[in-house]
């Protein structure tokens, strides 16, 4: 496996987004995609395992019984793009199916270096498979990939987990969009959704009982702590997880037990926060699966099919460029 590097310091790309969303006049927030460093990632790898989440079961169900049938599709040779591969774990049974058939590539892109040491670990033995990951964003990831790609190779974007779901509606469709723009015709992407459920079943899948999701989210505050000299008492601050129904997502906050000031001096940073005000962390959009159409056929797909788990209300949908 081949591991391309692109990134430009992080830990300044870090400093400055923890900065601007701290600085903010209203809702401070930080952006969730900076919960997966190696400890948020293992305590992420623990929340899949909670009884109470069962959306990760839920995306396996559906790619373990539906992986031939994608694989299907083409008999070209494949080049599979996996946005966020996390350890590659996901994306065995379809390049299993695939290989089966024909040759196979696989392209995780991941932020992580040690996820993707992870997806070499995993996928590299596949018989048939080759793997070239790519240490990068989502978009960039993917034209890396895809302007490697072989004249008759067809691509495969992967999109699994509901990561769509981190996106505001908006941004999620013009996501859609960019991935479409820089497919061609016989392409495609397999995209999951977390759907709309009872309340409570929502909640409790952000609270857990054992508070691993509530580890999960003070590890960020940690982490700006460990990387960028940070002074946050994570004992003074609550997880909170309240379902926003006008919105139709999860919220993920972190509460401010007390009046308090908080120094990070990698970020040139002093603030204040006052008792129960919060920090705004993560949005988990939850989707009816003709709404996953639509903003999908808005952004230049066209619906091949769609398949919904039977225990846990979750799509798997495949779009082709229309
Ligand atoms: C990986 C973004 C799909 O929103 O359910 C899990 C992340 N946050 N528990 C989700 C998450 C809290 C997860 N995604």
């Amino acid at each position: 496996m081949l591991i391309t590097s692109v990134k430009t310091d992080p830990i300044a790309m870090f400093a400055e987004d923890v900065r601007a969303g701290l600085t903010r006049p209203e809702q401070k927030e930080l952006p969730s995609k900076y919960f997966y460093d190696e400890i948020g990632s293992a305590i992420f790898e623990a929340i899949t395992l909670l009884p109470e989440y069962g959306l990760t079961r839920a995306d396996e169900r559906l790619l373990r019984k539906y992986s031939d049938a994608i694989a299907a599709r083409t008999t070209s040779p494949v080049m599979v793009v996996e946005l966020g591969s996390g350890n590659g774990k996901k994306a065995q049974w379809i390049l299993k199916s695939l290989a089966r058939r024909q040759p196979t590539t696989y392209c995780p892109i991941e932020l992580s270096h040690s996820a993707l040491l992870a997806c070499e670990r995993e996928i590299d033995h596949l018989e048939g498979v080759s793997v070239l990951g790519f240490e990068t964003e989502y978009l960039d990831g993917l034209r890396r990939a895809a302007s490697r790609r072989a004249q008759n190779q067809r691509l495969l974007v992967l999109f699994l987990g509901s990561s769509i779901g981190n996106f505001d509606p908006g941004p999620a469709e013009d996501f859609l969009r960019k991935i479409c723009d820089i497919l061609a015709p016989g392409d495609a992407l397999l995209l999951s959704a977390d759907l709309v459920k009872p309340i409570e079943q929502m909640v409790r899948a952000y609270n857990d009982p054992t508070g691993v999701t509530a580890a999960f989210n003070l590890n960020l505050l940690a982490r700006i702590n460990r990387q960028l000299e940070g002074n946050f008492d994570l004992l003074h601050f609550q997880h909170v997880a309240l379902y926003n129904s006008r919105e139709r997502r999860i919220e993920m906050h972190l509460r401010s037990k007390c009046s308090q000031t908080v120094t990070i001096r990698r970020a040139e940073l002093v603030f204040r926060l006052e008792e129960d005000e919060t920090i705004w962390t993560e949005n988990s959009y939850k989707y009816t699966p003709e709404e996953v159409i639509q903003m999908a056929e808005r952004a230049g797909f066209h619906c091949e099919a769609q398949w919904v788990d039977e225990e846990w209300p979750f799509a798997q949908s495949l779009l082709s460029l229309a």
